[in-house]
């Protein structure tokens, strides 16, 4: 099996003569088991048609930012969809706009929003090539981390001959394989992986709630990576926008603390990793109103009632799962966190306290500290929330072992 194999690529086309060939890359790469979907610049459809590549690539050819009449290609979405994103041919043009980050079309708008690696496969005339403001160009992309796919030696359009030629596709699909094999760490492989993530929202009336800033991003974090280590994740999520970058990740959505409740319950039996990064809500109105409240008082009382604590009533009945919590303080972190990882029967917790700056609600970084069941503590630096989920699992893994 090629490590492309159920990956989801997006091919970005520019517009030259070397375009042509992205006919056969396209069916190596659905050869190879990857989900392809073509992006074309505008300039490109003169060199070779959306129909052709949409045929190979079994899916639609996106052109321009707006579908059909009134439909709109999101460039976000389809950036967050990929795994890894490849510009071949990249003409000295597309180059220069995307070390200069101006985004006229929707490979380039695609390619900035892009979270996935990003592969370029220059292709152009030798003189252009050698430029200075072309080298300088790509010289500007690597430092950004974009990876270059070197061009071949050789004859070119013009009739001359030098370096400049794009890449062949099928060393494009070995580039793209190597990467995905360095980059596949399958250590999860196996494990079922359940994991709480955002906000809850507790009912008052058909219409109101209680809800809390929680955007879900540290739990989507860690289920993307959690399944891009090879786990079988279950992601049971209150409301948010967000959305996963694996297709392998079961989300299941809920509203109220009750419901997260009885999703947890469904599938504890069969988890062998709870990660509780949801903030759940401790109390919830004890009566709804069946219909929407009448502001008719000056004053107006609303009486909660506990909700259960979902993660200390998987403690009180596991077996075999390995326990995780996070614990989001103000003052005596360490102790109060210790005290939750006992009272919880977890088996590690993660804390994250409001003083640091850059941690909390609706930040895209986080620093937080781990203390394992033996009370060992492993104070963080502050990172992005993408590299925190991946120490976490690291953590999970190192005290699991045990
Ligand atoms: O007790 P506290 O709410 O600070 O604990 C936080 C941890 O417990 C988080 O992992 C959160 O997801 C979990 N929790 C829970 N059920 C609740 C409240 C919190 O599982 N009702």
């Amino acid at each position: 099996m090629q490590n492309v194999s159920g990956k989801k690529i997006i091919l970005g086309i520019s517009g030259g003569i070397a375009a042509y060939k992205t006919a056969s890359f396209v069916r190596l790469l659905i050869k190879a088991g990857a989900q392809v979907q073509v992006i074309m610049s505008p300039a490109s459809c003169a060199f070779i048609t959306p129909l052709t590549l949409a045929t190979l690539s079994k899916r639609p050819v996106y052109t321009e930012f707006e579908k059909s009449f009134g439909e709109w290609t999101n460039h976000v979405d389809l950036a967050l969809w990929a795994d890894a994103m490849i510009i071949a041919p990249a003409t000295a043009n597309t180059l220069a706009k995307m070390a200069n980050g101006l985004c006229d079309n929707l490979l380039l708008a695609t390619y900035l929003s892009a979270k996935c690696p990003v592969f370029f496969a220059p292709a152009m005339d030798l003189d252009m090539f050698i430029h200075p403001s072309t080298k300088s160009n790509i010289q500007k992309l690597v430092s950004y981390g974009n990876i270059e796919i070197e061009t071949a030696f050789g004859e070119l359009a013009s009739g001359l001959i030098g370096q400049g030629r794009m890449a062949e596709p099928e060393f494009m699909l070995n580039v793209l394989n190597e990467y995905f094999s360095k980059n596949s760490s399958n250590d999860l492989k196996g494990k079922q992986v359940v994991i709480t993530a955002g906000p809850t929202y507790e009912p008052i009336d058909p219409v109101r709630f209680i809800g809390n800033h929680s955007t879900g991003k540290m739990g989507f974090d860690i289920a993307n990576e959690a399944a891009n280590r090879g786990a079988n994740v279950v992601l049971i999520t209150g409301p948010t926008s967000l959305k996963t970058n694996n297709s392998q990740i079961k989300v299941q959505k809920i509203l109220s603390a009750n419901d997260m409740y009885q999703a947890c319950h469904d599938v504890f039996e069969s988890a062998d990793i709870v990660i509780g990064a949801a903030a759940i809500a401790d109390y919830r109105p004890k009566t709804v109103a069946t219909q929407k409240i009448k502001k008719n008082d000056e004053e107006f009382t609303i009486v909660l009632e506990k909700n259960p604590d979902i993660l200390a009533s998987l403690g009180a009945i596991k077996t075999h799962q390995f326990l995780v919590g996070f614990a989001l303080e103000t003052e005596n972190e360490i102790e109060y966190a210790k005290s939750k990882l006992k009272k919880k029967n977890l088996d590690l917790i993660v804390l994250n306290s409001l003083n640091d700056k850059g941690a909390g609600f609706g930040k895209p970084t986080n620093k937080v500290t781990f203390i394992d069941k033996d009370f060992n503590i492993f104070p963080q630096e502050l990172k992005s929330k993408e590299d925190v989920a991946k120490d976490i699992i690291d953590q999970i893994l190192k005290n699991y072992a045990k």
